[in-house]
């Protein structure tokens, strides 16, 4: 029987509640579709930190190494000086481990509410290819005169073409294989670039240029957008029935798939996966670590059950992922009240419950 051998790092606040969520439905996957997962645990986060010091030692990223895939609850900690615990698990995880696209799917699901007037799952029907290794957050910078009134503080948005090619090029692919055409749902596979072309005229002018080329060049039936950062927030909110795949540097990916997140029905219900097409990846909600719910039950396991099932997806098992994800759109359209923690009618594993029998029937 094929095996697939996960790190499970639950990490901090409510990561640990809705990660068991997760593991939960993937047992009931396993048992219906014929394959094993072997978990084994790590507690990095703040506690953690709190009690040695450590954040994610190199040794730990050589370990994950040796995984099939890694599961990730959520990193932050109320006691921990924001940046110390997401530099140093969340990000180095990322940077190590070279997972260096993050795909973020905006995708609405029945009966979920959504704050856009007039919008639907069929309108909010999308996906983000955030590049993962890049951009602002490589660190590249530092501060002069600090704490003096002529302090300078510097922080570069770095890209080779290496980097951009190689994202581009996973961006593609995703196009071709899960487009709106090769879904069904729409009359062309589109890849829009998302960019500031007319203020940062260096980065996303090689975006833009290496973008056309590998388009024209190699996938010529895929059609190529092109929008600003700024307007695609806008038509984030008026227009998101435009977007098929949307591929962007680290930081704007940031940004716009917290506006995504929102419009899909919140942090309780938006996943994504760090990829690294060739290594280990890691699935993690999208939301933080929540802390003020932390051990009451009451949220949302749903963005880390997604997780899972973007992560069995990726391992190949297609069949199992595609019956949770009906799984989850059966929940979400026939049985919680909202996606909002506390106020879903259930507790959070009467959640998993839900959506682990649904995968068992
Ligand atoms: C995310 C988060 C992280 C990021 C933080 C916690 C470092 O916001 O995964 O979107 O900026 O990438
Ligand atoms: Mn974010």
């Amino acid at each position: 029987m094929k095996t697939y051998n996960i790190a499970v790092m639950g990490g901090d606040g409510t990561g640990p509640e809705v990660t068991a969520e997760a593991v939960k439905v993937l047992k009931a996957a396993e048992a219906k579709f014929g394959f094993k997962t072997d978990l084994t645990d790590f507690d990095f986060g703040g506690e953690r930190y709190k009690r040695t010091g450590e954040t994610l030692p190199d040794s730990a990223v050589e370990e994950l190494r040796k995984f099939d895939a890694i599961l990730l609850g959520a990193i932050g900690h109320p006691d921990v000086k924001p940046g110390i615990l997401e530099k140093g698990i969340l990000l180095k995880a990322r940077f190590d481990l070279d997972q260096y696209i993050n795909l973020r799917p905006v995708r609405l699901f029945p009966g979920v509410e959504c704050p856009l007037k007039g919008k639907g799952p069929k309108e909010i029907d999308y996906v983000v290819v955030r590049e993962n290794s890049g951009d602002a957050y490589t660190g590249t910078g530092g501060f002069t005169l600090k704490g003096t009134p002529n302090e300078v503080a510097v922080q570069s948005a770095v890209y080779n073409r290496f980097q951009v090619d190689r994202c581009l090029k996973y961006a593609f692919e995703y196009a071709k294989k899960h487009g709106k055409k090769a879904r069904g749902v729409g009359a062309e596979n589109t890849l829009a670039l998302v960019g500031k072309t007319n203020v940062l005229t260096f980065i996303y002018d090689l975006w833009e240029r290496a973008f056309h080329e590998m388009g024209k060049k190699e996938y010529p039936d895929i059609r190529r957008d092109y929008y600003h950062v700024d307007a695609t927030c806008m038509w984030m909110v008026k227009s998101p029935e435009w977007f098929d795949v949307l591929v962007t540097g680290n930081l704007f990916g940031d940004i716009i798939t917290d506006l995504g997140a929102i419009t899909q029905g919140g942090m309780g219900i938006a996943a994504g996966g760090n990829i690294n097409p060739k290594g280990v990846s890691m699935f993690e909600p999208i939301g933080g670590s929540a802390p003020k719910y932390t051990g009451m039950g009451v949220i949302n396991p749903l963005a880390a059950i997604c997780a899972a099932q973007m992560m069995l997806e990726t391992l190949g098992e297609e069949k199992a992922a595609k019956k949770i994800e009906d799984a989850v759109k059966f929940v979400t359209a026939n049985k919680m009240k909202s996606m909002a923690a506390g106020k879903m009618g259930y507790s959070t594993s009467q959640v998993g419950d839900l959506v682990a029998e649904k995968v068992a029937e």
